[in-house]
């Protein structure tokens, strides 16, 4: 069993050199496989490019203190803190100022470059249009734009302000955004001539909403602010507000089993996180281009694309348009991009279109590639390797209520392709049963952290019961299941929900059902995630037809387009099966996991509560 050697210091043992195909998904099908254990991409040290951050794992994991973290992010006397000081005002004010912290690239070919100070200034301008509105410390301030210049401002000029921000994905449909504006009572909302469309239809359900910014309309009509306008006239000074640690920095809205999606709220003392896991983990170096693909109304977008890269002083890509895997390698060729942050349905897509693509392109300038959002096929760390010029991917594990990357494959340590990786030093996290007992090595069970990380949520927007949910037996639950391997490797089992995640972004079956009954053919519905290739799930519905009602292809599409329009563009069941009944409980609840199972021809469990 040789190791396939090269010159850019990864090494891979024990997998054969080819032969691989993009497709079955092993980590979760086969968990049994011994393959994925004995694989090991080795690294030489001395071989690699520039010398990661993080020195010495195993021994950091047993010394480090959190407050070691503290000193890589500037405080205000007293203890207080503002994140968005830390991602832009410390380097307009030292030695970073002209240094370009933003390359944006509108995905036509127009470039716009932004230097710290640059940023400084029109964050601070922000400010100063939130402080003449009236905006009150902590007000919720949302941000529905495509990815833009002003995206990155609104969010954080609101942070610096002292507001707190949310991001929203721009394919949000008018019933997700009242969800949100609403649960939140948000005060001010930040978009464009486009999505401003869809605000509209909900407006009147919104009375909390004082203030819509219009970011390119030049003569808003009554009742609208014009961002062009105010950021002309407002002062390109602004006092960062010093914040306690715990005061609210942004939140984000996201999926669970039950119920419309939560407000998961991070604190301002996050950042410390934040920076940490940039430095150690994605390993941004100074002389770094660094590139993260996510939507700003993701977590991994804010965290990994605003606020830990730009802590750092990091030069960051930004780019605009939908995914297209020509333009993709096309970004990392033109601004030639060193550290790459994805998600593993891109790089099965990038996988599915050959390896002819990327050889018309100059991609050396990659020197780190990272994944998160589902599980990482074995696969897609050695198409890298190929492809990559022996570049494998480090997956990540997080969420948006653990605030950073808690498991990782650090750049220092060997990457077992298929596993999650290792804890973060600082992190405890263990496999427990439903009791709180912690399991042994190798058995399969809840994923649990110990609590008290700093960037982990500090709550779930007005619902203490929910964000109650998640704690027990002294343990934050994440919903996830696991096991660890005998080198202390964490590999991803499943979701021990109904959560779906569908090309990595998470969606509650809940809130696809409720958009689904809205239908007037649909009497009842019942929704879950199916496995599939490229998105590692879809979303695929089980619906009863009203009364008069009969099946057929275009009510299906009718029924698709509905969700889509009042949802989501991604949030729509991909396939539809109408049925006579729904398995429910005796109380009426669907039993998802029915659906699921017999959709999947699994066994179909304890059924002691089912209607009849
Ligand atoms: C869920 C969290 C915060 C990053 C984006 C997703 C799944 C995340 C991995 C991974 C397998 C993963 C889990 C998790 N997930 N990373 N590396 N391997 N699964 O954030 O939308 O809050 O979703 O994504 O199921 O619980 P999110």
């Amino acid at each position: 069993m040789g190791a396939r050697g090269c010159q850019c210091g990864f090494m891979i043992h024990g997998l054969a050199a080819t032969g691989r195909k993009a497709g079955k998904c092993d980590t979760m099908a086969d968990k049994s496989t011994e393959l994925m254990h004995e694989g090991l991409v080795i690294k030489d040290p001395t071989k690699l490019r520039l010398k990661p951050n993080l020195q010495n794992f195993e021994q950091l994991r047993q010394s480090f203190e959190w407050s070691d973290a503290d000193k890589d992010v500037e405080w205000f006397p007293g203890g207080k803190i503002n994140a968005a000081h830390n991602a832009i005002d410390r380097h307009a004010k030292g030695a970073r100022k002209d240094k370009v912290a933003l390359v944006y690239d509108d995905g036509e070919g127009r470039v716009q470059k932004f230097t710290f100070q640059q940023l400084y200034e029109e964050t601070n301008r922000f400010a100063n249009v939130l402080k003449k509105l009236g905006i009150m410390r902590q007000d919720r301030v949302f941000v529905f734009l495509q990815r833009s210049p002003e995206a990155y401002v609104a969010f954080l000029g609101t942070i610096k302000y002292g507001a707190i921000a949310s991001p929203m994905f721009p394919a949000f449909g008018p019933d997700a955004i009242r969800d949100r504006l609403g649960d939140s009572e948000a005060v001010a909302l930040v978009t464009d001539k486009e999505l401003k469309k869809r605000f509209y239809e909900v407006k009147s359900q919104l009375p909390a909403l004082k203030h819509l910014i219009v970011v390119d309309e030049e003569d808003p009509p009554a009742g609208e602010i014009s961002w062009k306008k105010e950021m002309a006239e407002a002062s390109a000074s602004f006092e960062t507000v010093p914040m306690d640690p715990e005061e609210f920095q942004f939140m984000l809205y996201t999926s669970g089993t039950t119920g419309k999606p939560k407000g998961v709220v991070h604190a301002h003392k996050g950042i410390v996180q934040q920076h940490l896991t940039t430095k150690w983990v994605l390993d941004v170096h100074e002389e770094d281009v660094y590139w993260c693909t996510a939507d700003l109304g993701w977590v991994t977008g804010v965290v990994y694309g605003v606020l830990g890269p730009w802590s750092n002083g990091a030069t960051q890509v930004g780019l605009s348009g939908r995914f297209d895997p020509e333009r993709w390698y096309r970004t990392v060729q033109n601004h030639k991009v060193s550290v790459w942050y994805t998600a593993p349905t891109a790089v099965r897509t990038l996988m599915a279109k050959g390896d002819d693509m990327p050889k018309k392109y100059d991609l050396s300038s990659l020197r780190a590639l990272y994944s998160v959002g589902e599980p990482l096929n074995p696969e897609g760390v050695k198409w890298a390797l190929d492809v990559f010029d022996s570049k494998p991917f480090h997956d990540t594990w997080w969420q948006t209520e653990t605030g950073s990357i808690l498991i990782t494959n650090f750049p220092e340590m060997p990457i077992k392709p298929g596993s999650m990786g290792k804890p973060m030093p600082g992190i405890e996290a263990v496999i427990v049963d439903e009791t709180g007992k912690v399991l042994p090595q190798g058995e399969e069970g809840n994923l649990a952290i110990r609590p008290g990380w700093p960037s982990m949520m500090r709550q779930i927007w007005k619902n203490p019961a929910k964000y109650n949910e998640y704690f027990r037996h002294g343990w934050y639950y994440t919903g996830d299941t696991a096991q660890i391997d005998k080198d202390g490797y964490f590999w991803y089992v499943g979701r021990a929900d109904d959560v779906i995640k569908t090309a990595g972004e998470r969606v509650g079956p809940f809130e696809v059902e409720s958009a689904l009954i809205e239908h007037p053919a649909v009497a009842e519905a019942g929704v879950i995630g199916k496995p599939d290739e490229l998105r590692g799930n879809i979303i695929k519905a089980f619906i009863v037809l009203t009364p008069g009602y009969t099946e057929s292809d275009q009510l299906k599409t009718d029924i698709q387009k509905f969700v889509k329009s009042k949802l989501a563009g991604h949030a729509y069941p991909r396939e539809i099966d109408v049925v006579k009944t729904l398995p429910k409980t005796r109380s009426g609840k669907i039993m998802r996991r029915l659906l699921r199972a017999r959709e999947l021809g699994l066994p179909i469990g304890d059924t002691s509560t089912l209607e009849d």
